[in-house]
């Protein structure tokens, strides 16, 4: 049931490779940081997935409540609730997914990069226990700033000598889900048709909508490219605005999580047709992460899809040669930081 929320048509597997799902899959999914506004909502809805066996909650504080609560749904997952350093390292042992929307979001007038401080030791601490407690596991990191914590994640794993650049997503799906719904209001479109790929990386003129290639195929006046542009780039800034100083999207951003979560075991447990979009190690252009459509597998990322970069309209053309800059400036900090850190 879930998966017709989630899925646009594009993303939907055939009917074919739906045979493959098994009845049984069971997969452990862990949630760090889940007594937060994003953690809480994101773990109700991994609740409802009928893939998901375990739910495994961890969280510095107030984690037993939101535990507590959610077991009583009368879904297949068991919930168990994890609190303080102390029990981390136990909430990651056999998980096959752990997502992490632990750290501090924006406030009015802040940027993503402001978090930096605060976020990067947090990203590092924790991934540093998926490193020796979960290596195999899917990571899926949402703390902000997300150009830069993928980073430090890649430079944590490969420091323990278990980096899988297959396996470490940055979620940007909520991008994809802004642009998504904005399109479709727009063109008077039917939202479960509309998909538009986004690439670059996560944060202002580095969130780069494809409208050109939105399916289905609609077209756009330069204005119209502009304006929604512009709109889905700072839909976080819109929201961190009209909630004034009581946080960022944690919602829609559970919502966009969740599907990313739902994709994942969709891949897992052998769906040959999951694709998302997801900023992560690449080769796509001269940096070396990116976001963009991957095709994700069994064992993580099986491809990155290229194809979305040909023949981009000018507009587009420009403002992946301008975003390049600031992406790359957000890369380097996050492996500085990594580099300069015991
Ligand atoms: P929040 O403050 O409501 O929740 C954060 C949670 O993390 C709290 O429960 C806190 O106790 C926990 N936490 C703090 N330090 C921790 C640690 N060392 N280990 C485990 N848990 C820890 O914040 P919210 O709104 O849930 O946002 C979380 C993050 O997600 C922020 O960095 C925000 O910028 C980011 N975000 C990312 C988006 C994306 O598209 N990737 C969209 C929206 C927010």
């Amino acid at each position: 049931a879930l998966r017709g929320s989630f899925a646009s048509k594009a993303q939907k597997s055939s009917p074919r490779s739906q045979h493959h799902l098994s009845p049984q899959a069971s997969y452990k999914v862990a949630i760090l940081g889940a007594a937060g506004g994003i953690g809480q909502p994101l773990a109700l809805l991994v609740k409802m997935s009928p893939l998901v066996s375990a739910l495994h909650l961890y969280d510095i504080a107030n984690v037993k409540g939101v535990a507590a609560d959610l077991s009583h749904c009368n879904t297949p997952s068991q919930v168990l609730d994890f609190t303080g350093a102390s029990e981390l390292a136990n909430s990651l042992k056999g998980v096959d997914v752990v997502v992490i929307p632990a750290g501090v979001p924006r406030k009015p007038g802040m940027t993503r990069d402001d978090l930096f401080n605060i976020n990067a030791n947090i990203v590092k601490t924790l991934v540093e226990a998926v490193a020796d407690n979960a290596p195999e596991a899917l990571i899926h990191i949402i703390s902000n700033p997300v150009n830069s914590t993928v980073p430090i994640a890649a430079e944590v794993l490969k420091h323990k000598g278990v980096y899988d650049p297959k396996k470490l997503f940055g979620v940007t799906t909520l991008d994809v889900v802004r642009a998504n719904t904005f399109v479709a209001q727009k063109k008077n479109l039917k939202l479960i048709d509309v998909d538009v790929p986004v690439v670059g990386g996560h944060a202002g003129i580095t969130i780069l909508p494809l409208l050109s290639k939105t399916k289905p195929s609609v077209s756009f006046s330069d204005d119209e490219v502009k304006e929604l542009t512009v709109r889905i780039q700072n839909a976080g800034t819109e929201v961190v605005e009209a909630k004034a100083g009581a946080g960022s999207a944690t919602l829609s951003m559970a919502y966009a999580a969740a599907r990313f979560v739902e994709s994942s075991l969709r891949a897992l447990d052998g769906d040959g047709d999951v694709y998302e979009c997801s900023f992560v190690q690449s080769d796509l252009t001269d940096l070396p992460f990116f976001a963009s459509r991957v095709k994700i597998g069994r064992k993580g990322v099986e491809a990155i899809i290229s194809s979305d970069l040909q023949g981009l309209t000018e507009y587009e053309q420009k403002a992946l040669e301008n975003l390049k800059p600031e992406l790359k400036a957000s890369i380097e900090k996050g492996i500085a930081f990594a580099q300069k850190q015991p």
